[in-house]
């Protein structure tokens, strides 16, 4: 077998995208069995000759996390610690599960970014390739090989074929203003800023918009949607400021618990997100675009060294 081969491999959290991204490779995803024991855990076991190969393990941390997750650190293991003798093991997490948790603000909470990284080390990873992860210094926590990559080209291309000729950029907090100067540049249009204010864990109200939005056609950006909470603040504060028409426009569509509800009543002309996360089909509404970020992840791995 050739040395430099590599071996694609897929869990369960987000198949479509692992096969789009053998496609892209011209490959097919190699052979592994991924079940349950009758008490719910996860047994699993590779069938794939992956002896001095480098092994890609496609897997989103994404609903049901903690099964995911699991999963992830089940094949790590059974990949590296077993004598299967893989050259490298490279864990594709196109969604990094408990990502929120970087920094803690109350005693008590745990760091679950950190804890994360540290069973994917324990488990045997020797590289991640990740996803617009929640913040840019949350990558310190990686004690192995990290490349992160942005769905943002994929974003891009595709609001480049609107008509933005009276359009303005809205992000729903300061944290993601850097990310957004980006999006200006590359479209040419301006920013304004709106300032957040969390009431709960899944609600947000905008306190302050700088900027003159009146008239005007509007896209969010932020880095992914969870509950839609703080998507439906921004969107409140801005029909309030007689905006037009409303886009949104994120990476990870997470879409848990009210958020689809919220999204169906909320007035939106499109939600646009991509499919790090697998959408399953009752969450599909008409307003949801999805875009593929396969051949961000396919480039990512043919380039890997
Ligand atoms: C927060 O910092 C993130 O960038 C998102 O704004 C947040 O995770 C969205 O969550 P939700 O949809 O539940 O308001």
């Amino acid at each position: 077998m050739n040395k430099n081969h590599r071996i694609l491999l897929s869990g369960t959290s987000n198949e479509p995208l692992a096969r789009k991204i053998a496609k892209e490779l011209d490959k097919k995803l190699g052979k592994v069995t991924i079940k349950h024991f009758s008490d719910g855990e996860t047994y699993v076991n590779v069938e794939e000759d992956v002896n001095d190969q480098k092994v890609y393990f496609i897997q989103s941390g994404s609903y049901p996390t903690n099964e995911s997750l699991m999963e992830l650190l089940i094949m790590l293991h059974a990949l590296k610690k077993t004598n299967l003798k893989p050259k490298k093991v490279i864990a594709v997490v196109p969604f990094y599960p408990y990502r929120r948790m970087e920094k803690t603000v109350e005693v008590g909470e745990s760091l679950t970014f950190e804890l994360v990284a540290d069973l994917l080390n324990t488990a045997g990873i020797d590289k991640i390739i990740c996803m617009d992860l929640h913040k840019h210094r949350s990558k310190r926590f990686f004690k192995f090989q990290r490349r992160e990559l942005f769905a943002m080209p994929v974003l891009i291309d595709y609001l480049r074929k609107k008509d933005l000729s009276n359009t303005v950029l809205v992000a729903p907090d300061k944290g993601s203003m850097p990310e957004l100067k980006k999006y200006s540049r590359a479209l040419g249009i301006p920013i304004v800023k709106a300032y957040k204010k969390r009431k709960k864990h899944d609600e947000a109200i905008i306190k302050k918009l700088v900027g003159e939005v009146e008239g005007k056609d509007i896209i969010i950006i932020d880095d992914e949607i969870n509950t839609a909470g703080t998507l439906l603040g921004v969107v409140n504060a801005l029909k309030e400021k007689k905006a037009k028409d409303i886009y949104f426009a994120c990476t990870h569509a997470v879409l848990s618990g009210p958020a689809i509800e919220r999204l169906k009543q909320a007035p939106l002309k499109e939600v646009i997100v991509t499919d790090t996360i697998n959408l399953p089909e009752e969450k599909r509404i008409d307003k949801i675009k999805i875009l593929s970020v396969a051949k961000i992840f396919a480039d990512a791995i043919r380039m890997d060294h």
